[in-house]
């Protein structure tokens, strides 16, 4: 392992540390009272790196056989925080928790481990983390034995690895976004040796095939790459995922193909930046229009994917989608601004005017395609009329709905360095401004469906009104409608009667059951 001294002092006082030890198995210190081994810890500038190493495919990753019986008896809870990505490594820890034969609980007095897999993306999320720690050390107190673990994007952060060891030495285990597949090692490390352990690889190793995972629903999502090498300016994401990795088509393919024979209705392709597949084959071209194109042949009702970067988004995939059968007409197309400027600042690598030129090819391809995107407004140094810029496209592309924020800065990114003269008045003032033109544009575009038949994947019971289902669309608009609980895990062609802004109200007009390709 590459040795480094790390210079801690930029964030906390490590004085009253004591190290123990230190040798090629990591570095134990003493702190607080707490012992504490660390195999390895996150480093900024090695998470930047861009490495030549080829990647490989790992297959045989089951729980070790002495492992299998750690859990018996023994219950675990997972708290999962940020984007769907982290919600399937929750699904992956989980499966690797049931091989290790612990059961889940969503009582956390009855748990014998808690983890908090957390997300980095802006600091109101990191606030959750650390004020749901305080309220698990009283727990801890109670409950010595408890396991506290710690891992996804925040533990990939220098700052706060830092933070927990110094102020919540009470956690038994940080562990980083690329080291998921050695929980059960790391679990057991942290139970016997009563040291709080430390692993976070910096650099993504290779990619792990067959873990288990516990999927429930009739929705699963599918990894297809890992990472991100686009690093815009704002974005922490690089830094804790890693380079850009794609899973092998014969994999994601097999995998689907599973999800379809276990009665799957719906699957989302998920990675940082999934037009970027397959830009990392040495040995073939097959891009992500090629794997859609694939997947679209398969018996599974719906595929969505997210998220997609405009840069790479090729008139082959456009070509593909409009094909439609399986593959929604819905795309989550994040554009972030719509100022040429600020997107330069952005490092978004295109421009109003060719996010607006790829708008009216997906819309000349597929008429009736729902856009929806991601929008960060207060970018540092934002003009009014910059922010107007965005208001003007979000108008003229009529997104049916958009996920906003005000822009957070991330220790480490380039954007954090930036001078920034924009109040945090204005910046909230502008968000409204942008959340008011979203919901008008929802609504309209809600209204719009008044009268039409649409079908409805229905999902479970309202859960604020008796009798009444919810689902969604191919689209992706949420439903409400009545109807029988018999009803959830099928699809259901609804009338829609009142539009609302966010969800729609509809009326069941016959029960189709869908196998295969849907109308
Ligand atoms: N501040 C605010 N929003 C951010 N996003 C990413 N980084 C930041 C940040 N530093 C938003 C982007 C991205 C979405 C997942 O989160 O809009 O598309
Ligand atoms: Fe997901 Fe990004 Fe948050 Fe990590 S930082 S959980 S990748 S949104």
């Amino acid at each position: 392992m590459a040795k480094e001294t790390k210079d801690y002092s930029k964030y906390f006082d490590f004085s009253g540390a004591k190290v123990i030890s230190e040798d090629e198995h990591g570095k134990k210190i003493r702190l607080g009272g707490r012992d504490i081994h660390i195999v390895s810890e996150p480093n900024y500038r090695q998470e930047k790196q861009r490495g030549k190493e080829e990647v490989k495919v790992l297959y045989d990753n089951a729980v070790p056989e002495a492992l299998r019986t750690l859990g018996t008896n023994k219950k675990y809870l997972i708290y999962t925080y940020g984007c769907q990505m982290n919600e399937h490594d929750t699904e992956v820890m989980k499966g690797l928790f049931e091989q290790m034969g612990y059961t889940a609980t969503e009582d956390r007095n009855e748990a014998d481990v808690i983890l908090l897999n957390t997300c980095a993306i802006r600091e109101n999320a990191e606030d959750k983390v650390f004020g749901e720690l305080g309220h698990l050390k009283s727990l801890k107190t109670e409950k010595p034995e408890l396991i506290l673990g710690v891992c996804g994007c925040m533990s990939q952060e220098e700052s706060v690895v830092s933070r927990i060891l110094q102020k919540h030495s009470f956690v038994d285990l940080i562990f980083g976004t690329h080291n998921i597949h050695r929980l059960p090692e790391l679990l057991m490390n942290a139970i016997f040796s009563k040291e709080m352990v430390v692993e976070v690889w910096s650099k993504e190793g290779d990619i792990i095939e067959n873990l288990p995972k516990k999927r429930e629903g009739m929705r699963a999502w599918v990894n297809i790459m890992y990472g991100c090498d686009k690093f815009c300016t704002y974005c922490i994401v690089p830094y804790t995922r890693g380079k850009e990795r794609s899973r092998l088509p014969e994999d994601v393919i097999a995998e689907v193909r599973e999800l379809a024979r276990q009665g799957f209705k719906e699957i989302t392709l998920l990675g940082q930046n999934v037009n970027a597949y397959g830009k990392d084959f040495t040995d073939r071209h097959y891009r992500f229009g090629d794997l859609m194109k694939d997947i679209s042949k398969i018996d599974i009702p719906r595929v969505r994917f997210t998220t997609s970067h405009p840069r790479d988004f090729d008139d082959h995939l456009i070509e593909v989608l409009a094909g439609r059968g399986n593959l929604v007409e819905h795309i989550h197309l994040p554009v972030q601004s719509g100022s040429t400027a600020i997107l330069k600042k952005m490092s978004r690598k295109y421009t109003r005017e060719s996010y607006l030129e790829l708008v009216r090819k997906i819309r000349a391809a597929i008429p009736d395609v729902v856009l929806t995107t991601d929008i960060i407004v207060g970018f540092p140094g934002e003009t009014e009329e910059q922010f107007e810029e965005t208001l003007s496209l979000v108008r003229e592309v009529r997104f049916d709905s958009a996920f906003t924020f005000i822009y957070s800065p991330r220790a480490g990114t380039p954007a954090a360095e930036m001078a920034d003269d924009v109040s945090a008045e204005t910046k909230k003032e502008r968000l409204k401004r942008l959340n008011d033109l979203m919901a008008e544009l929802s609504r309209e575009s809600n209204e719009r469906l008044k009268g039409q038949i649409v079908e409805v994947l229905v999902e479970g019971e309202s859960k604020n009104k008796a009798n009444m289902l919810s689902g969604r669309t191919r689209t992706n608009k949420l439903v409400h409608f009545e109807g029988p609980k018999e009803w959830i895990g099928q699809f259901v062609h609804v009338r829609v009667t009142e539009p609302q802004t966010w969800y729609i109200k509809a009326e069941p007009v016959e029960l189709a059951t869908v196998q295969g390709a849907v109308s």
